[in-house]
């Protein structure tokens, strides 16, 4: 079961089957994690006077257990598949291969480990420390080796448009990541940025917008333009709007990092650029959207019946959600009110639970029955019902934060006629409760779609039933 033969290529799935299943399982641990900060914040005796339990820990764990173990893992797997498809050839260097497979989970074991000890840079998704940063790089540079080699090696002329987002999506974070992790070694766990003050701020968000920008947008973008298309049956909707949505975007998002230090002491003109390039960005995220959703057009009909598909789809609509709502927050003024408050971690998870997560559940969806010699997966109506806990779990989550984060905003701000504030802190913190029981639920939920997969990808890979029926090719560049 190691290698799969398809026509005359004989493609390597044995490492895009081990970062598939690590994808599901990092997802079950992460947002449960993610649960349990949620918890906490509704009730504080839930971080039990234990360092290692403390919320502040246990944070930058979900964040990295979702972002890089979760998603890494399905992105390196993904693009493993999509690459030796639309290559027309198998990867190159599969010991190289094997390594990143190995490398990444070594990564991530390491952050698990050293997070809740209290190890970190205090950067934001960038807390792992110099020794566990260099294996990050050895493991990312030989990702690029065998991403690219691979396309070096390709059977056909032409590169298709979802290996242009994953190649700038492996590039644009090697670059990141050595920048923004120079630092001076003062022991085995500790060390100091090489950079001071608020240029140390702007690296940082620099870093941390795009990471935001090629981790959670760019590689998923990859994601999206393999397997809408394939699920679909229909060939992408604009080939040269995929191109101009490729250039526009990461051109601009390299920009936009200074709308996270709105009024801060970074120089002014820098904050107001980061809001135009901000502003800019909605048409390159709007352009991407429309062209994956249209991509249905004259096909609409298999929404009603295709749960994977809506996963796709409705992945697409949050993105286009939280890619008109970014800009909006970049505005000085509207940051004003939402920075520091729940409205951002709505935000976010809003990108993050219904873009990122959605796009990648229906994407393995796709790919775990074909990756088992299935043709589809063990349960359609565990994936009907994985879908329902994800969509009704974001709503409560988002809608949630947002009513809070207004609330607070506005709490925050309100003064009386003698100029005194009229609210206390704590009685926003009061306040805020109800919505964070309410974020608690939706989590919960949204939780439990993820172990429902959990078990439907287990049985699949068990018990499935092996019938081969060919995919059809819905593109000049696809198998
Ligand atoms: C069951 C699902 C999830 C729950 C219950 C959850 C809960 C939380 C909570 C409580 C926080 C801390 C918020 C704060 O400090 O006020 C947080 C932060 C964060 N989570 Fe999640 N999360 C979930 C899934 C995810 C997923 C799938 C991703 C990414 C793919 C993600 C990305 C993040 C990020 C980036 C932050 C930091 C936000 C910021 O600094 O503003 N989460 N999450
Ligand atoms: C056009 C696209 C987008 C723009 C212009 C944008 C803009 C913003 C702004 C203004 C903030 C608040 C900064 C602050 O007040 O601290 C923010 C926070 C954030 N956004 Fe977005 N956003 C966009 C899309 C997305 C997407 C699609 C995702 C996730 C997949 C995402 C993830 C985040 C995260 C993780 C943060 C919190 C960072 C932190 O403080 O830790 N954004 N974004």
């Amino acid at each position: 079961m190691d290698d799969v033969k398809t026509s005359a290529v004989h493609y390597n799935d044995k490492v895009v089957r081990q970062l598939s299943i690590m994808a599901v399982v990092w997802g079950v641990i992460g947002m449960l994690v993610g649960v349990v900060v949620a918890s906490q914040l509704a009730w504080p005796e839930l971080n039990f006077d234990t360092a290692w339990l403390s919320f502040g820990r246990l944070r930058p764990l979900h964040t990295n257990a979702v972002i890089f173990a979760f998603g890494g893992s399905a992105l390196m797997g993904t693009s493993y598949y999509v690459v030796q498809r639309t290559c027309q050839t198998t990867l190159f260097m599969p010991k190289l291969a094997a390594f990143t497979f190995w490398g990444w989970q070594a990564v991530i074991v390491a952050a698990v480990i050293t997070l809740p000890l209290g190890f970190t840079q205090g950067k934001e998704y960038a807390e792992l420390e110099w020794p566990i940063d260099l294996l990050i790089t050895a493991v990312w540079v030989s990702y690029a080796i065998v991403f690219f080699g691979t396309i070096g090696t390709r059977k056909v002329k032409h590169i298709y448009v979802a290996n242009w987002f994953y190649g700038a999506f492996i590039i644009a974070i090697a670059l990141l990541h050595v920048v923004n992790n120079v630092a001076i070694p003062a022991g085995w766990m500790k060390s100091y940025s090489a950079y001071a003050g608020v240029q140390d701020a702007m690296v940082q968000w620099w870093y941390g917008h795009n990471a935001v920008g090629f981790f959670l947008t760019a590689g998923f973008l990859g994601m999206m333009y393999y397997f809408i298309p394939k699920q679909a049956g229909r060939p992408v909707y604009s080939y040269r709007l995929s191109i101009v949505h490729f250039w526009a975007l990461i051109f601009t998002y390299m920009w936009a990092g200074p709308h996270h230090l709105h009024y801060t002491a970074l120089p002014d003109w820098t904050q107001s650029l980061g809001m135009v390039f901000s502003l800019i960005l909605l048409a390159p995220s709007w352009g991407g959207m429309i062209n994956g959703i249209m991509t249905l057009s004259g096909a609409w009909h298999k929404l009603r019946d295709d749960p994977i598909l809506r996963f796709l789809i409705v992945s697409l609509s949050f993105y286009g959600m939280s890619t008109f709502e970014g800009p909006m927050m970049a505005i000085k003024t509207v940051n004003a009110l939402s920075h520091y408050t729940e409205w951002t971690v709505g935000h976010v998870h809003s990108g993050a639970l219904g873009w990122v997560g959605l796009v990648t559940m229906g994407s393995l969806y796709y790919l775990v029955p074909r990756l088992f010699g299935k043709t589809e997966m063990y349960s359609k109506s565990a994936i009907e019902l994985h879908f329902w806990l994800a969509t009704i779990g974001i709503v409560l989550y988002i809608a949630s934060m947002w009513i809070a984060g207004v609330m607070q905003g506005l709490m925050w701000r309100a003064v009386n006629a003698d100029g005194t504030l009229t609210y206390t802190f704590v009685e926003s913190v009061k306040a805020t409760h109800p919505f964070y029981v309410i974020r608690v639920v939706g989590g919960l939920l949204f939780l439990s779609g993820m172990v429902v997969m959990a078990w439907n990808v287990l049985k699949t890979a068990a018990t499935g039933r092996a019938v081969n029926v060919p995919v059809p090719a819905v593109n000049p560049a696809h198998a």
